[in-house]
């Protein structure tokens, strides 16, 4: 079975769980000065007004299957007016009969706000193609060095991914957004990153959508040591917290509009949801994923009303608390 459609397959086996988002508790004011109708939830993603705090993050393309579901997320993105990414595109800058799993979503959503995406080994020339193909307005480049270890097929040397990084920062004319795959990021990786040049970062951190188990489950030899490696988004936000100068993004194990509301608390300027899009897309209709989205925007409104934050840049002041082992981990950042 080609790896894409695995990886669809193996994603959509996990189920949503307890996460960090859990052991933050958010400070509610029980004399708030909001209005769940008027709540502002329109923000800032790489320089552009989004209408809502949350985009499709990066999944998918390059087989049939995947070509079907990128549609499906470019028609909700597109209703919606939401920022989508497409997945890693080096299959079909090798391979042009898959480019079009990929240029369907610039097809279906003609005026969207849509991301390019490539790892983090791949040269300029690459960068620019990947843009180019569906006319991207962003580029995202993944760093997945755990994934690609226990990935039978990927990459093992990782020496050149900086320098690369490094030039295709410097050589694109649209905005470039790193991320990480559901392995979070540390302060030490935030700052690698600002020396390079990054501006703007997507921690993806653990608590959603495991690669290293899916990897596993592609492996006939187990490497387990790598299935609990890795910061949560929490984890991460708090370590980006030490970090000026970036603007960051925030994504992995986002179930629900609360988890959105805590990243946004703890410093995210928007955030990203993988696991979640993909479940709705695949398992329901087109209307029964825009009601469903509904909620999701419900209830951003009313956490807000709660904390009595009436914008998306007013929930930076909100007060948490930090429970159980993000309590100590939050001295040792
Ligand atoms: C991904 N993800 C991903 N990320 C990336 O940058 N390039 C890619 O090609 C892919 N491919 C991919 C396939 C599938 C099926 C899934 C579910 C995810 C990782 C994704 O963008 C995100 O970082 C993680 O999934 C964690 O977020 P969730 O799923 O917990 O919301």
């Amino acid at each position: 079975m080609n790896r894409k459609d695995d990886h669809v397959r193996l994603a959509l086996q996990q189920p949503f769980q307890t996460n960090d988002f859990d052991h933050v508790r958010l400070k509610h004011d029980s004399l708030s000065t909001t209005s769940l109708t008027t709540i502002q939830l329109s923000t800032q993603f790489l320089n552009q007004t989004i209408p809502y705090p949350f985009y499709i993050n990066a999944m998918t393309g390059g087989s049939d299957n995947t070509k079907l579901i990128n549609e499906r997320l470019a028609q909700l993105a597109a209703h919606f007016t939401i920022p989508m990414a497409t997945g890693s595109m080096s299959a079909a800058l090798k391979d042009p009969t898959l480019a079009s799993s990929f240029t369907i979503a610039r097809e279906t959503y003609p005026q969207g706000f849509l991301l390019a995406n490539l790892g983090g080994g791949q040269p300029v020339e690459k960068a620019w193609k990947a843009v180019d193909l569906i006319k991207a307005n962003a580029l995202q480049i993944h760093l997945n060095v755990i994934q690609e270890l226990v990935m039978p097929e990927g990459d093992k040397d990782f020496t050149s991914w900086a320098l690369h990084l490094e030039n295709i920062v410097k050589a694109m004319k649209v905005p470039v957004l790193v991320k990480e795959v559901g392995f979070g990021m540390s302060k030490k990786t935030l700052l690698k990153l600002k020396r390079v040049g990054v501006r703007y970062v997507d921690v993806a951190g653990q608590g959603g959508t495991n690669f290293a188990v899916i990897e596993n489950d592609r492996r006939e030899n187990k490497l387990p040591l790598l299935n609990t490696m890795g910061l949560s988004t929490v984890e991460s936000l708090l370590e980006a917290k030490k970090v000026d100068g970036l603007t960051i993004y925030a994504s992995g194990g986002v179930r629900q509009g609360l988890d959105i509301v805590k990243a946004l608390v703890l410093g995210a300027k928007a955030v990203g949801l993988s696991g979640y899009f993909l479940k709705l897309v695949t398992q329901h209709s087109h209307e029964e994923a825009i009601q469903q989205v509904e909620q999701l925007i419900l209830e951003i409104r009313m956490a807000m009303v709660v904390v009595g934050a009436p914008t998306i840049a007013s929930l930076s002041s909100v007060d948490y608390i930090l429970m159980s082992h993000l309590a100590r981990y939050q001295e040792h950042v």
